[in-house]
């Protein structure tokens, strides 16, 4: 098992020799390495047992580190820049030639962001290299929220994880792809498409997720089927689903209402007041928590399509292919 701590000298240490720390942000946990080392990024592949052509978010600790690595930011990604970093947004912009193309997945364009969290801000100010960091979790399983979550799942293959405790906003980072003054949405994720568009004054150009069109998934890594929690997930209706299925033992996901029937052995609320916010930072855990002993399956209901909905949405039709 990993060592959990929150001492910014160790994580640096380790990521100074190119070893692999799990920093905390405010989406997930990320599994972490200096990303101007080949040697380094061999690493996150290896432990994550990530396919070679899924590419890595480059993380820095402010947004005028972003030109050092990029050779061009139009005027709506420097709008956007400025509206959400430090925060849930990737942007994707083309690359110049510091950042290795194992980053990139031999793609010239690269993701990058400014993570909010203040252990991860204090360590990337010690660093004199920015971060590459998928989630800390193995390929295709639901993502890290907290140490222990890291820890259970990754703790053999990394020396250490940064405890910045829970993370707030619980799912990642909304990815925008920036390029040729177009606007396309890759993943939906902490920042609603309603609070893009108000800041750029006009429709985003294309919603290029999973959900909306599984053949035309353009973040490669945005797999149709992913955040698996171990359990088969069916996402739909739970009152349906229970009746189709009324000899089973049951682990329900509910999004603010409990569901009452006898074939329920577990059940979450994501959030009872119907908060958005709140169900997204309880989505990963919650689904954990229904992985438990004597669930047969998941039911996960679905939430509004709207807002964080969306994106809250998309992790759960994943979780079920
Ligand atoms: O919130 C987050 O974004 C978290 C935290 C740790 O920052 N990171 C995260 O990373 O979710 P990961 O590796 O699980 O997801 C990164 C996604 C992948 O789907 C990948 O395909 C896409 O970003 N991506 C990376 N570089 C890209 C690029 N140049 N063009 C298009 N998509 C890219
Ligand atoms: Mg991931």
């Amino acid at each position: 098992m990993a060592e959990i701590g929150k001492d910014i000298a160790v994580a640096k240490n380790h990521l100074d020799n190119g070893d692999l720390v799990s920093i905390p942000t405010e989406t997930v946990y990320g599994l972490a390495a200096n990303a101007l080392s080949e040697d380094a990024v061999v690493k996150i592949f290896e432990a994550k047992n990530r396919p070679s052509f899924d590419p890595l978010i480059v993380h820095v600790s402010k947004a005028s580190d972003v030109k050092k690595y990029v050779t061009d930011l139009s005027s709506e990604a420097d709008l956007l820049a400025k509206k959400f970093w430090p925060g849930p947004l990737t942007l994707v912009l083309q690359k110049n030639d510091l950042i290795p193309l194992s980053v990139t997945s031999g793609l010239d364009t690269v993701a990058i962001r400014v993570p909010k969290h203040t252990l991860t801000q204090k360590l990337l100010k010690t660093l004199e290299f920015p971060l590459a960091a998928p989630s800390a979790n193995p390929f295709g399983y639901t993502s890290p929220t907290t140490a222990f979550h890291v820890n259970s799942q990754m703790g053999s293959k990394l020396p250490y994880i940064l405890d910045g405790g829970n993370c707030d906003v619980g799912i990642e980072s909304t990815i925008v792809k920036c390029v040729d003054s177009k606007i396309e949405v890759l993943r939906l994720g902490g920042i609603s498409i309603e609070e893009i568009e108000k800041v750029i004054g006009r429709p985003v150009d294309a919603v290029r997720t999973s959900t909306d069109n599984p053949e035309r998934a353009d973040a490669p890594g945005m797999l149709s089927s992913h955040y698996n929690p171990g359990k088969k997930v069916i996402f739909g209706s739970v009152e349906f689903n229970l009746r189709k299925y009324p000899k089973a033992r049951v682990g329900v996901l509910s999004f603010k209402k409990e569901h009452k029937n006898l074939n329920i052995t577990k059940q979450v609320v994501l959030s009872p007041k119907g908060d958005l916010k709140e169900a997204a930072k309880n989505l990963f855990g919650s689904l954990r928590k229904l992985d438990a002993r004597g669930v047969e399956f998941i039911i996960a209901e679905k939430l509004p399509d709207e807002g964080l909905g969306r994106a809250i949405n998309d992790r759960l039709l994943r979780a079920s292919q």
